[in-house]
């Protein structure tokens, strides 16, 4: 596929990076539909960026401000001005650990989307995978949805189920969750990148259950 047909990807990380990888894998395949156009933390030290940069791909730490979990004004509009100079057409929340508001999303409505680590609207917030291990659920997973001013609470993309085992500890099940999401997130992106996700209000159409 040739280059400037590609959808742009900003990828926003907070942490280790291992789904900005996967995608980045995926992007390097021949006639992948999309591309990593920037790689941004919040997070000077964190492995997204370095992880990034091992592979050449273009990566910044943007400071957040003074807010513990959002952007301060200023951020947020510095975070709008670089994706827009490397022409991003969606921004991939991978593991960013903060909100995202007012106007971001307007600058970017419904071309903003995160993966969380299960099957919502079980388990919002943090540390899904926990919640799901201390409720005692046998069937958890993970879901692509797109972010509106709630958390977690967009419309889904796509969902993929993973076991609960009595053996399981937080660790493991999170490392389970974590492998679904690495093919999980590719995939929706390469269904976006090709037109097959339909927006209608809260249903997204395109990925159903079983076909990813
Ligand atoms: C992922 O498990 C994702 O579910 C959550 O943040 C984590 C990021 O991990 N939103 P990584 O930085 O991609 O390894």
């Amino acid at each position: 596929m040739a280059d400037e047909k590609k959808l742009r990807l900003g990828v926003l990380g907070s942490g280790k990076g291992s789904n900005m990888v996967a995608i980045a894998e995926a992007a390097s395949q021949q006639d992948c539909p999309f591309e990593i156009a920037v790689v941004l933390a919040d997070v000077a030290e964190a492995g997204i960026l370095a992880r990034a940069r091992e592979r050449g791909l273009d990566a910044e730490f943007i400071a957040p401000g003074r807010f513990r979990t959002k952007l301060d004004d200023d951020a947020e509009r510095a975070y709008i001005e670089r994706l827009a100079a490397a022409r991003v057409d969606l921004v991939v929340l991978a593991g960013f650990m903060r909100i995202l508001k007012g106007e971001f999303l307007r600058t970017f409505e419904n071309r903003v989307i995160n993966i969380h680590p299960s099957l919502l609207p079980s388990f919002p917030g943090l540390e899904a995978w926990k919640q799901a291990l201390d409720y005692g659920v046998k069937v958890t997973g993970c879901t692509v949805h797109l972010v509106d001013h709630g958390v977690d609470t967009g419309a889904i993309i796509a969902q993929r189920t993973v076991p609960v085992l009595d053996a399981d500890t937080p660790a493991s099940l999170h490392e389970r969750i974590q492998q679904a999401e690495r093919s999980l997130y590719p995939a929706a992106l390469t269904a976006f990148a090709t037109g097959r996700v339909k927006i209608e209000g809260r249903r997204c159409l395109g990925m159903s259950f079983g076909q990813v």
